[in-house]
């Protein structure tokens, strides 16, 4: 069984794993970085890793058309459900894991807020540690500083981390190095970086660090670009 691993620019992911299609933080509408737009994408399952607008992106519309359900805090899936009106969310919370028809996803820690575009309250931000049903480990920090406790996700033994290299609202290049150091995946993906200038990042010269100093293969994609795990 492969899975596909996406990168559709900012923290836009996808996921195909065991013929289900899987987005996370699916922000494309406004997203000047994005390689594919809310219409186009299929999906039937949406991730979203807390409550800020560049996450949040265009899950309405995408659920509504698709039909996908909706993973998420507690908080934020009540509110897609009571807000928005989206009829299929799931709700867990940080430590938690459930077995999804896709496999396993527990939500884990991320140091960072998560308030709603409305100003809801949207409980305290995730990232993502999927085991995929062929039992493939995932970590999609999606927006994080660095904490040491990414030791301790990565003591899961990770096939892929994706992590943020963009600085200023996340880990920068040199927290973002310490983060490999401390989850030794086999594979890291860089992301939220060079959405817009606030958040431009080398992530060539990034991924030369990485290789040098650890034993992690560092793939650098384009928006749009896969790699298959
Ligand atoms: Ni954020
Ligand atoms: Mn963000």
């Amino acid at each position: 069984m492969t899975t596909k691993f996406t990168w559709y620019g900012h923290a836009a992911l996808g996921l195909e794993t065991g013929g289900y299609k899987l987005l996370i933080d699916p922000f494309f509408s406004g997203n000047p970085a994005a390689s594919t737009s809310a219409e186009a994408v299929e999906a039937d399952f949406i991730l979203v890793s807390h409550g800020h607008g560049d996450h949040v992106g265009d899950t309405v519309s995408i659920a509504k058309r698709t039909g996908a359900t909706v993973i998420s805090n507690f908080e934020i899936a009540d509110w897609f459900a009571e807000k928005q009106g989206l009829p299929k969310t799931h709700g867990q919370h940080i430590g938690g894991g459930f077995k999804h028809p896709f496999g396993y996803l527990k939500l884990t820690l991320a140091l960072h807020g998560s308030a709603l575009p409305d100003g809801s309250n949207g409980g305290n931000p995730a990232g993502f540690l999927l085991t995929t049903n062929d039992g493939k480990k995932i970590y999609m920090a999606q927006d994080t500083g660095l904490f040491g406790d990414m030791k301790l996700i990565g003591e899961e033994g990770l096939d892929l981390a994706v992590i943020p290299i963009g600085d200023n609202y996340t880990m920068g290049p040199a927290d973002a190095l310490r983060a490999v150091k401390l989850l030794e995946p086999k594979v890291v993906v860089p992301i939220h970086y060079n959405t817009w200038d606030l958040i431009a990042q080398d992530a060539n010269a990034w991924a030369e660090r990485v290789e040098k100093e650890t034993k992690t293969k560092a793939v650098v994609l384009k928006p749009g670009e896969s790699y298959s795990l």
